[in-house]
């Protein structure tokens, strides 16, 4: 079959890399990809928010199944005239979608279905957000309600810092987003994310892991779209991750459904762990970024079948086959990111990173010829296994060292929690 490929990080590329393995891929289509994907399939431009061209586009080029990569097009609703059309889609309607699109929605799903997260309230008015900020004291977490490319959330340790956020969102800071406003009670523990593939009734389990999201070494620093990641999570033991199916996953597919609008694709809960009891975070709607990558390079089924299942149903008979290697992934950001950077550095010695124990996956590249331009704040997601955290850790940066790209940086400690563990 014909499968289109929505985005152009590095969540994107891995997709796109277990996507063209599969026997079932006749032409993978991508749009836009980046230079890292022009070799797994054919890039096409597309208008994402034009919703009937990308139907047409569909129609024109025999395409079976749309991956939406990123949450933007899927909180837009891309997926339900797709589906409209009789074109299969990994990727939540957009009535579903709500659990990433809206902090709020995914706090009354919670509340009706006793899901154990972060006590909190809802506001739409300013004076009365500042009022029960000033009740509550600090610390405590004022987060925007809609989508704020990861920007809305604000972890505030002291009151005046809290109003400040406050005052942040009702004055327009994160537009829509943040004319509605989620404050929360502040959760202490170990982070974790679990993803779950979801076919609107049935969900499996597909895979741990742990990000990195400050800029710095020592977890210090701005927070990013995230500088690194490895799976598994130790943290996440058996009976953990199923404490989070039977407390948190199905509570919410049946809660979904309840409502008229079943979740389908993958379910990506962000996680707070504190003496072995989870609380969810957040809910975001579509894979990680960059965990994906890390859950690919252990993924050993074939994925198109269950990116299908997802769509059509008959998850819960779906045999998923995972490599006992560790995968880690350092990412390789241009100088500047998260602030300002400048684009177009030419990287180099990529090809010296070409083995099978590791694979480069690209996010802000593009290709000119046979020269590769960093163009993106992100830029590589350097990508290793290993036989644990160490080994993996060590064939990563060992990897990292061979590129050359003066414009670019990294964190030198991905990992670093999983590694201790080992020692
Ligand atoms: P989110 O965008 O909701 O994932 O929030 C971004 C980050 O803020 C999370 O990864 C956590 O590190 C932190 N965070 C969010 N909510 C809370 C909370 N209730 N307590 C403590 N930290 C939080
Ligand atoms: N790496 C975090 C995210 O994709 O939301």
């Amino acid at each position: 079959m014909n499968i289109l490929l929505i985005g152009s990080g590095g969540r994107e590329h891995a997709l796109a890399w277990k996507i063209s393995q599969s026997s079932l891929c006749d032409t993978l289509f991508i749009a836009p990809g980046n230079g890292g994907t022009q070799e797994l399939g054919e890039h096409i431009k597309l208008d994402v928010e034009d919703h009937v061209g990308v139907v047409a586009l569909c129609k024109l080029q025999n395409i079976q199944l749309v991956v939406v990569g990123p949450e933007i097009p899927l909180v837009d609703g891309l997926a339900d005239p797709l589906r409209a059309a009789g074109i299969a889609v990994f990727g939540p309607s957009k009535a579903a979608s709500q659990l990433e699109g809206s902090k709020a929605f995914t706090k009354e799903l919670c509340d009706r279905m006793n899901i154990p997260t972060a006590g909190y309230g809802h506001f739409t008015n300013h004076a009365e957000a500042r009022k029960y900020v000033e009740a509550q004291g600090a610390p405590i977490v004022i987060k925007a309600d809609g989508l704020a490319a990861g920007k809305g959330v604000t972890v505030a340790m002291n009151l005046d810092d809290a109003l400040a956020a406050i005052d942040d969102c009702f004055d327009g800071a994160f537009g829509e987003a943040g004319a509605e406003v989620v404050v929360e009670e502040f959760l202490t523990g170990e982070e974790a994310s679990m993803f779950f593939l979801c076919d609107g009734t049935d969900a499996i389990a597909f895979g741990t892991a742990q990000d990195h999201k400050r800029v710095g070494d020592g977890d210090t620093g701005p927070n990013t779209g995230g500088m690194g990641a490895y799976s598994p999570a130790p943290i996440l033991d058996d009976a953990t991750q199923k404490r989070v199916m039977d407390e948190m996953v199905l509570p919410t597919l049946q809660g979904m459904s309840e409502m008229g609008a079943p979740f389908s694709g993958v379910l990506f809960a962000g996680l707070m762990i504190k003496d072995g009891t989870p609380k969810l975070i957040e809910y975001n709607v579509r894979f990680g970024d960059p965990e994906c990558q890390v859950l690919m390079m252990r993924l050993q089924s074939d994925i198109v079948p269950l990116l299908l299942a997802c769509d059509q149903g008959g998850l819960a008979k779906a045999k998923v086959e995972w490599s006992s290697d560790f995968a880690l992934t350092v990412v390789m950001a241009t100088n500047g990111y998260p602030a300002t950077y400048i684009k177009g550095s030419q990287i180099k010695g990529l090809s010296a990173t070409a083995n099978k124990k590791s694979h480069v996956f690209h996010a802000g590249t593009q290709r000119l010829d046979n020269l590769i331009q960093a163009v993106g704040g992100r830029v590589l997601n350097v990508t290793a296994i290993g036989k644990n955290a160490t080994e993996a850790q060590t064939n990563a940066y060992k990897m990292v060292d061979r590129i050359d790209w003066p414009e670019g940086f990294c964190r030198r400690d991905i990992g670093w929690r999983a590694v201790e563990r080992e020692s």
